[in-house]
């Protein structure tokens, strides 16, 4: 009999570059704006300090909003291409062709980092993928931890040995920093958290992603 060997449990992120960035950033800015002068006082949260962060109801204003649009449109991408490959094995023992499962964004909010912002680890709840857009960073270029970089937690229990055989698993935290226009996409379970904010801009959209099968 030949070995079998199970990959059990795989932590998939993946960062995606919003190719249309340059093209629509000015006005998801501007759609900002409007949002939070329509609402002026922001989404109560306890996890949240220092930052204004919108309702989960962004997804009722893209009809009317190109840019929105395509930025959704994105983000449904990024959520199959991580989804199929950490599924693939799991829907294919269950018979599942992947092309019956439809990608559904359950909820799409924004927030506007203030001085000294951050939102303490937490998880997304009602989905199974969720993910952070990078949308303003004050500048384009910038790609510090401070900024654009999300902290991750290991859903592993940390080893309390140090050999070479759990390299793999031996980080109980990782921070992945992205630059503007990147996004991350990152299981709904997966702890995470924001550094906070230092007299810098930082302005993201997050989104929660529900698979269903659709025959
Ligand atoms: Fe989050």
């Amino acid at each position: 009999m030949e070995n079998e060997l199970f990959k059990l449990w795989p932590t998939l992120i993946l960062k995606k570059k919003f190719d249309n960035h340059n093209l629509y950033k000015d006005n998801l800015l501007e759609f900002i704006k409007f949002y939070k002068k329509k609402y002026p006082v922001g989404r109560e949260a306890s996890e949240n300090k220092n930052l204004y962060e919108s309702n989960y109801d962004i997804t009722n204003f893209v009809q009317e909003n190109k840019s929105l649009y395509n930025l959704i449109e994105f983000i449904g991408e990024g959520f199959k291409t991580v989804a199929y490959n950490a599924n693939k094995e799991a829907w294919e023992n269950k018979n599942i062709d992947s092309k019956d499962i439809r990608a559904k964004i359950t909820s799409m909010w924004f927030i506007d980092y203030l001085e000294d912002g951050f939102v303490f680890p937490h998880i997304h709840s009602n989905s199974s993928w969720s993910m952070v857009y990078y949308l303003d960073l004050g500048n384009p270029d910038n790609e510090e931890v401070s900024t654009s970089g999300t902290y991750f937690i290991s859903p592993y229990n940390k080893s309390d040995s140090s050999d070479y055989g759990n390299f793999f698993s031996r980080e109980a935290s990782r921070s992945i920093i992205g630059k503007e226009g990147d996004a991350l996409f990152f299981p709904s379970t997966l702890i995470h958290s924001s550094y906070p904010s230092v007299n810098k801009k930082r302005v993201i959209f997050s989104a929660n992603c529900y698979f269903e099968k659709i025959k």
